[in-house]
């Protein structure tokens, strides 16, 4: 959902479960280490040789278990797939006490946790975007300005967190020199991944490391005064080198993943269970106004715009408005079609909830890579309906098309159906985001340790 929980603030504090995740990811945790030391201690590990490709350093406290003490006042678990990751490859088969044997390596740093805590240090208590501590002379306590100027000092400050992390691990270890970096790679959980996260970094602190991220977006902004969906594509360059200028999402190179939920797999709904009473179903809305809203900086109006469309031409059977995360999934469950806006970035979790629900999600993406898809074939465009945002006014009726073809209809839900279950994130969930994370790793071990070289000299 992203931006989304801007909105739902209220709603998420009083419900939060992020402190419950923790606990059963604690859980989960200690049964598998033990599993884990028992396997190894038994010197079975050689069995699989071939399969583990992984080494996960182990990076000292204060980048991991340090950083999960501290306690931010609104974090959403989407943001924590860095500590999910780095939980599940601890234990996963693929991964490799033997760095000799290793093809990729992965720096665990708790970086989703760390940003939020970092700007959340000076809010005021029930109400983290209430900034009203150490704000600048010139900016008004509680204002954006003063906003703003937090935010930007945890983009500062995570940044220098990845720099620290990285020269440790040059430091210590000798492996990230043979490959200048290629075969290493971070997760970068927060919405413009490494561009908000890395931000002051240079091309040569990086080197060719890649990221796992969520963030696939080929229009390259994290620049506020340049959204990326409505207007056109032109301050921002790839002039490569400059901390500014580097593209936030290498397509080549970079994993791609849904935000972080907890979906159990007895949750998800086929499409053709219950009855889909609701045509179209639009549960999300867009404020304006507060100057702290990113939905609103980031340039996003599309909700605005989508919101009065729907309110002077509402289609036959179609809900709109804003209800908790809860009830959104309920009534996903009810409907034929589900409108997913983009948040601060074009894609939100909402996609990957629709898709859970049965639900047939429309989108509005331009230029923007999705989980999957690109090195595992995942056909997005068989069960969703993309809209060029500049054609949003077409929603009415590119959906009535479909409506009135019940042949279309169901192989769009077939299609639905048969790929849910790419997008559970349950630990063991057949085929599901951590298995498919590793058979995408498992391309990019190839690629980076036998690279094909052209045959054009
Ligand atoms: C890091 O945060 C401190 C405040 O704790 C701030 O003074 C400093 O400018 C920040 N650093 C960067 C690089 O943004
Ligand atoms: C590209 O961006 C850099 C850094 O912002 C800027 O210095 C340069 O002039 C830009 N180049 C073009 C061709 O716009």
């Amino acid at each position: 959902m992203k931006r989304d929980w801007l909105v739902l603030l209220p709603l998420l504090l009083a419900g939060s479960h992020a402190s419950e995740i923790e606990n059963v990811g604690k859980q989960r945790l200690s049964k598998k280490f033990h599993e884990h030391a028992h396997v190894s201690g038994g010197g079975i590990k050689r069995q699989r040789p071939t399969k583990e490709y992984m080494y996960v350093y182990d990076m000292p406290a204060k980048y991991t278990a340090d950083i999960r003490k501290l306690s931010p006042e609104w974090h959403p678990d989407q943001y924590d797939f860095d500590q999910v990751l780095h939980e599940h490859f601890q234990n996963s088969r693929v991964r490799t006490e033997d760095p000799e044997q290793a093809q990729l390596f992965m720096i665990p740093v708790y970086l989703g946790r760390y940003y939020n805590w970092f700007w959340q240090q000076w809010s005021t208590p029930g109400n983290p975007w209430d900034i009203v501590e150490d704000c600048e002379p010139r900016h008004r306590a509680g204002s954006p300005e003063c906003w703003w100027e937090k935010w930007m000092w945890a983009k500062g400050n995570t940044s220098e967190l990845v720099r620290e992390a990285l020269q440790h691990v040059k430091a210590s270890h000798p492996h990230w020199e043979k490959h200048n970096g290629a075969n290493h790679f971070m997760v970068f959980s927060y919405d413009h991944a490494r561009c908000d996260m890395a931000l002051t970094l240079r091309l040569s602190e990086m080197g060719q490391m890649f990221s796992i991220q969520s963030y696939g977006d080929l229009t390259l902004t994290n620049e506020p005064k340049v959204p990326p969906i409505i207007q056109r594509w032109q301050e921002n360059n790839y002039t490569w080198g400059q901390p500014r200028s580097w593209a936030c999402f290498r397509p080549d190179a970079d994993v791609l993943v849904p935000m972080y939920y907890e979906f159990d797999p007895k949750d998800v709904v086929s499409p053709f269970v219950g009855e889909r009473s609701v045509s179209m179903l639009m549960r999300f809305a867009y404020t304006e106004g507060d100057g702290k809203n990113l939905v609103e900086h980031y340039g996003h109006r599309l909700r605005h715009e989508i919101i009065e469309y729907w309110k002077a031409d509402p289609l036959e059977g179609s809900e709109q408005g804003l209800k908790t995360p809860e009830e959104t999934d309920a009534d996903m469950a009810r409907s034929l079609f589900c409108v997913c806006a983009p948040g601060a970035t074009q894609d939100t979790t909402r996609l990957f909830r629709a898709i859970l629900k049965g639900c047939i999600p429309i989108t509005f993406f331009r230029a923007n890579d999705l989980p999957f898809a690109r090195y595992l074939g995942v056909p997005y465009e068989e069960f969703v309906l993309n809209i060029q945002p500049d054609d949003y006014i077409q929603l009415n009726s590119k959906m009535q098309r479909i409506l009135d073809s019940p042949t279309r209809l169901r192989h769009m839900q077939e299609a639905l159906e048969a790929h849910q279950r790419h997008f559970l994130w349950s630990e063991g969930a057949e085929g599901g985001v951590l298995f498919n994370i590793e058979r995408e790793l498992s391309v990019r071990a190839a690629m980076v340790t036998d690279t094909p070289h052209s045959v054009f000299r």
